[in-house]
């Protein structure tokens, strides 16, 4: 399970609610729309901060369908912010791929949409601006080299 810095904003979710068990649908459905899915080990920090068992949040998670514990359908497209990429146009491939994918950089879409996500440095900076669609990196990256990418296929 991946889920580097997860627990942080599952932190903040939680605290918007004030931590409420009772608010434990809404902070489930945020958390889906923030990661695409209720992981186990969402569903367990979850717990955690509302105290209440797995066994309750799981049983949350698998009435409602609109959550599942795994990642349905969503695409992930990942640009390079770093220096090298800024140096050769990262900020007008950001602002172009933010209005072809219609959603802000950092920002997450509805479970099944597109997640763009900030990153600093992919290691392809001979070959900036750099990007990755789900776990394609593509090198000199452009918004048509992106959107070809996200047609390519499911991953
Ligand atoms: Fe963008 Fe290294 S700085 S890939």
């Amino acid at each position: 399970e991946t889920d580097t810095g997860g627990a942080t904003r599952i932190g903040q979710i939680c605290s918007r609610y004030n931590a409420r068990p009772d608010a434990l649908v809404e902070i489930l459905i945020d958390v889906q729309a923030e990661f695409g899915c209720v992981s186990d080990a969402h569903a367990a920090q979850i717990a955690g901060r509302l105290n209440l068992s797995r066994a309750e949040v799981h049983g949350a998670r698998s009435f409602y369908s609109d959550l599942s514990a795994e990642p349905k359908g969503r695409r992930c497209v990942k640009l390079c912010q770093a220096e090298a990429c800024q140096a050769v146009g990262s900020d007008a491939l950001k602002a172009a791929a933010e209005a072809a994918l219609e959603v802000k950089l950092g920002g997450t879409g509805m479970p099944g949409e597109i997640w763009l996500e900030p990153v600093y440095c992919l290691g392809n900076c001979a070959l900036a601006p750099a990007a990755m669609v789900d776990e394609r990196l593509i090198g000199r990256a452009s918004v048509d080299a992106i959107m070809a990418a996200l047609e390519g296929g499911e991953h």
